[in-house]
């Protein structure tokens, strides 16, 4: 009976939608605490594919409540489309969808925002969501959290409040500022579908811990998006970490038993910023083709390239990982070698940390390993051909994170579960 949070280890996109389902099927609730939109993962539904951006991938497993916590930024179009979408196939029967009063409303005033600061020179690729401007109404405490939908007249009051922050930087931006009454009419047109789901998901979260149900927090983007411990500026503006589950769901740390990072067998990332391992060669066009890495948001092409263990390392601290699942290993499938970052070469000499703060001018040192052959048909580590298990250990311990899961392939039956993190002992005193 445990709290069990996971957690993406890289740049975001790292396979979660898959784990998270897997994980869920033991789940009474899933909740995510981190992020709005800018998040999305695709589901397969009866052959169907679906991509939710706000709604936890646990919504796929009948029996779990799903959370969207108060850490979170929400557009409540979004919201309702994914709502209307889910009624539509079923999934919302008989089940808790909640969410937080407390979390932040992304208004059409921050989309724009967004959207024209990415159309100037101190663009840093986000996905044009509204994400970040909604965060900064927050920090600024000028936002609008969703519990203003049941109350038009405080609504009105916060719109303009904030529209009179923004009309000066959308003015500076070259865009037309909304009317109030124009915002205020938007949002209310999604008022029916979302009011009766608002509530104090905090205690909702407390409530399922106490009773010893298995609660999974699922988190967005990746340790080195996040806000505080992330390649800054080129972040996302939350705490993508798993401290984020705390402040984002509103529990405390003693109530979080385990928590799983998880990381492809290579890495990714979309949108700019430094990425030392990145490969601008066939290499990196074939991991991306195989490895299907577009954005499922933007569609962008997500940039490739190897593994960076000194990265993973650095997630292991900042997230207190207690393992890894392992995902994607089958991308790297009929390569010849395959290399993997073990650590850097900087202007102070070679070094196993990631050297965040400096990476213009750090340099990756690589391991080079043989290549493998076919994994997906692989159902236990013994499955592996040599060099792919050679590939995993090394992994596993230069990471110093254990296995709990390793993807071999798409399909949820291509999956080695080598540890259950519901399987770890509930914390005394949590
Ligand atoms: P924002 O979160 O839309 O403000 O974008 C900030 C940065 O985070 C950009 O580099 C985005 O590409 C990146 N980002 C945001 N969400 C995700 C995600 O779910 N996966 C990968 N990258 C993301």
């Amino acid at each position: 009976m445990t709290a069990v949070v996971i957690v993406g280890a890289q740049w975001g996109d790292e396979g979660k939608g898959k784990v998270v389902d897997i994980y869920t099927e033991a789940a009474d609730m899933v909740v995510r605490y981190a992020g709005g939109p800018n998040a999305g993962h695709t589901l397969v539904v009866g052959g169907d594919r679906l991509v939710v951006r706000l709604i936890p991938s646990g919504i796929l497993r009948p029996r779990s409540a799903c959370l969207l916590g108060q850490g979170m930024v929400v557009d409540p179009e979004t919201l309702s489309t994914e709502i209307a979408e889910l009624e539509r196939r079923g999934l919302l029967v008989d089940r808790d969808l909640l969410v937080s009063d407390r979390a932040h409303m992304i208004l059409p005033y921050h989309v724009l925002v967004d959207t024209l600061r990415e159309q100037g020179a101190s663009a840093i690729g986000t996905t044009k969501r509204g994400v970040g401007p909604c965060y900064e109404d927050k920090a600024a405490r000028v936002g609008i959290r969703m519990g203003a939908l049941r109350d038009a007249a405080r609504l009105r009051a916060g719109v303009e409040v904030a529209l009179a922050r923004w009309a000066p930087v959308i003015r500076s931006l070259g865009g037309g500022v909304p009317a109030a009454d124009e915002v205020c009419a938007h949002v209310r047109r999604f008022e029916g579908s979302v009011v009766s789901r608002l509530t104090d998901t905090g205690a909702r979260v407390d409530e399922a811990i106490s009773a010893g149900r298995r609660v999974l927090f699922e988190g967005a983007q990746g340790a080195l998006l996040d806000v505080d411990h992330g390649t800054y500026p080129f972040v996302t503006s939350s705490s993508a970490v798993a401290g984020g589950a705390c402040t984002g769901a509103g529990v405390g740390p003693s109530r979080i038993d385990a928590v799983v990072g998880l990381t492809k067998a290579y890495t990714t990332r979309v949108g700019g910023g430094p990425f030392p391992t990145e490969l601008e060669d066939d290499v990196g066009e074939l991991i991306r083709r195989r490895g299907g890495e577009f954005g499922s948001v933007t569609g962008r092409p997500r940039r490739t390239g190897w593994l960076d263990l000194p990265a993973l390392r650095y997630a292991r601290r900042v997230n207190g990982l207690d393992g890894i699942a392992l995902t994607k290993l089958d991308v790297l499938s009929g390569l010849s070698e395959v290399r993997v970052c073990v650590a850097y070469r900087t202007p102070a000499g070679e070094t196993r940390d990631f050297p965040i703060d400096d990476l213009a001018r750090a340099e990756p040192v690589y391991q080079t390993l043989p290549g493998w052959g076919p994994v997906d048909g692989a159902r236990s580590l013994g499955d592996l051909p040599a060099s792919a298990r050679a590939y995993v250990d090394l992994v596993v311990r230069e990471s110093g994170c254990p296995l709990f899961l390793l993807s071999v392939g798409p399909d949820r039956a291509a999956t080695i579960v080598a540890r259950d993190p519901w399987d770890i002992p509930r914390r005394a005193g949590g």
